[in-house]
């Protein structure tokens, strides 16, 4: 039950989520202050402008991840704060992520910083958004003026935070922002600019430094076979990379194998064919810039069997099955599986990026904030995730998601993945049991301890 002795434990974060100060230092609006600011959009009409007011409290939270013994910080930038307008850079927006970075390495901690967690500058939506081609080569250059200030400082980058979401929610569903329901069409369009912009960003990143790591956060759906028959077995990777109905993007592969095979996976036959042909051909020598490592955001997954006649399908759960607050299955067994799949096709070493649970956190009579749900969550999501080592499966890290409780997007502060407990009416951090319990097993790299 014990971790290499180089693997990589941390926490992660996501400005809009948690730092507030939305109109210091000089920060422009992003599409998600646009959208949460819409009565009716966000679960009590609450929004990111105060958050955990992290923009103040950074030093805070970062002593008290040191304090932990977590080594590692996954955080993101946020690009309305660096080029308020998207197109002009604003000096004390850096200066701000100066603060933040020089404080996590002062305390020996690792900065793994996110260009993109969704809070698109307004400016650039007002411009079309993700629709427009254009965005990439704005990212690109927002990406290489970020990377060359942290020159030396930041040596680990993702560029993009589940584009199958910003993508899937904010331009087809339309339950994040910038809210848009957009035709199939528009929205095959708008990842593949997000594609664009991985692949040039990367690029120019890497003409900076050439050593530098560089990788994307992916998610999607995940299925792990519901027995060891061999025909269960490739059920759930065919399900996994399933694509023809609406949740095509919502797929870990659609955004993965144009970066490392240089084309779309293969989707004859569908809806999806004549959109992927329609892609000008000169595209693809810009996306395709395989990432260092594929960060996957893990959180649940699906189980899968073979019919009678040989075909995947997915098992509808059990009445009862366990689930967390914000009612997700508790599915320790998609680590393993879903760690193999991306493993068996990319090849590529992986860090599980996210990975978490919400909670009904409270704080008890005692004053502490007691949380078993989470500790149990933890031990057996990471039990899968060491026997996928013990596999073969190349893992070099896990991120826990998150650090603090934040702004859960459109469900707002009512739910909490945090190891530290946020008391929002006077922004008191407190650790849960699940902090001391995280700290312990990375102290032992072990889940025996
Ligand atoms: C995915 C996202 O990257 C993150 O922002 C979000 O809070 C967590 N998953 C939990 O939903």
């Amino acid at each position: 039950m014990s971790f290499p002795n180089e693997f990589i434990w941390g926490t992660a974060s996501a400005a809009y989520q948690i730092e507030g100060g939305v109109s210091e230092g000089e920060r422009g609006p992003s599409v998600w202050d646009t959208f949460s600011h819409i009565p009716g959009k966000i679960f009590e009409n609450q929004n990111g402008d105060i958050a955990c007011d992290a923009y103040h409290r950074y030093k805070e939270d970062i002593r008290l991840m040191a304090e932990l013994g977590i080594h590692n910080y996954r955080f993101s930038i946020s690009w309305a704060r660096v080029i308020p307008d998207g197109f002009h850079v604003n000096p004390k927006g850096l200066e701000y992520y100066d603060r933040l970075v020089d404080c996590c390495l002062n305390y020996g901690i690792t900065p793994w910083v996110t260009l993109y967690h969704w809070d698109l500058p307004q400016e650039v939506e007002n411009q079309g958004g993700w629709t427009n081609r254009k965005t990439a080569k704005a990212f690109c250059w927002y990406a290489e003026t970020v990377v060359r200030h942290f020159y030396e400082r930041v040596r680990h980058w993702y560029t993009l935070n589940e584009p199958q979401c910003f993508i899937d929610l904010g331009y087809r569903t339309g339950t994040h922002a910038p809210g848009r329901r957009e035709n199939r069409g528009q929205v095959f369009r708008a990842m593949h600019n997000a594609l664009l912009a991985h692949g040039l960003a990367a690029k120019a990143m890497r003409s900076i430094d050439p050593g530098l790591m560089i990788g994307v956060a992916t998610t999607g759906r995940l299925c792990y076979p519901a027995s060891l028959k061999p025909s269960d077995r490739e059920a759930a990777k065919a399900a996994t990379f399933f694509l023809a109905d609406e949740n095509w993007c919502f797929t870990h592969h659609w955004f993965l194998d144009p970066l490392f095979f240089g084309h779309y996976p293969e989707c004859g036959g569908t809806f999806l064919e004549p959109l992927a042909k329609s892609v000008p051909e000169a595209d693809w020598a810009d996306i395709q810039e395989k990432p260092d490592f594929i960060g996957m955001n893990i959180y649940h997954g699906m189980e899968a069997e073979a019919t009678p006649e040989g075909a995947p399908s997915i098992k509808q759960k059990y009445t009862g099955y366990p689930c967390t607050a914000t009612k997700w299955p508790v599915t320790p067994q998609v680590m393993y599986w879903g760690t193999k799949w991306i493993h068996e096709r990319y090849g590529a070493p992986i860090i599980i990026s996210e990975n978490g649970q919400s909670g009904n956190d409270r704080i008890y009579l005692d004053g502490k904030v007691h949380d078993p749900d989470r500790i149990d969550f933890l031990k057996r999501y990471l039990r899968e995730l060491e026997r996928a080592i013990r596999d073969g499966v190349d893992i070099r890290g896990y991120f826990h998601w998150s650090f603090t409780d934040n702004f859960e997007w459109a469900l707002g502060y009512g739910e909490r993945f945090g190891l530290i407990y946020i008391d929002y009416p006077t922004q008191k951090r407190i650790p849960k049991d699940s902090a001391a319990w995280y700290a312990a097993m990375i102290k032992c790299n072990n889940l025996l301890f």
